[in-house]
């Protein structure tokens, strides 16, 4: 992602973005309390993690990816203190190869160079798996 206009992000998250509630926004927990969150969640943007985990925490395989290495370090320390599955990585959503290679949890490992599924096609259109 070398000069690429996402790595300006990372920045944000030295403190607490204006964007970062620290919970999901409300339109969308009231979504997914209607139900509207199902099968497998892919959170582009994801940031610290809000959604992403509340989708984890609703039972849904969930992967976050986000630019900001800082803000995915936020989400795995949160899903890991949560105890919650979701997945997260590094990657430019725009570019697959940032994040198309592997199946390793990544709430618990480094990801900038893995995907969210064995043998994935690096297009984001091979999501779901
Ligand atoms: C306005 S913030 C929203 C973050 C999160 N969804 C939330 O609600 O707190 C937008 C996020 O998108 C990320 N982002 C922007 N362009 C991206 C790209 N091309 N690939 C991956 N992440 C990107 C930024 O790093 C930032 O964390």
């Amino acid at each position: 992602m070398g000069g690429s206009k996402v790595e300006g992000f990372d920045a944000h998250y030295a403190g607490t973005p204006l964007w970062d509630l620290g919970r999901p926004q409300t339109a969308l927990r009231d979504l997914a309390e209607a139900g509207a969150f199902r099968g497998r969640v892919l959170d582009v943007g994801c940031g610290t993690g809000e959604v992403a985990l509340m989708a984890a925490a609703l039972g849904l395989p969930t992967v976050g990816i986000d630019s900001a290495s800082t803000a995915i370090g936020i989400a795995r320390r949160k899903a890991e203190e949560r105890g919650l599955p979701a997945r997260f990585l590094v990657g430019d959503a725009l570019n697959s190869a940032t994040w198309a290679s592997s199946s390793t949890p990544c709430s618990t490992a480094p990801c900038s160079t893995r995907s969210a599924r064995p043998n994935a096609s690096a297009t984001p259109a091979a999501w779901p798996p």
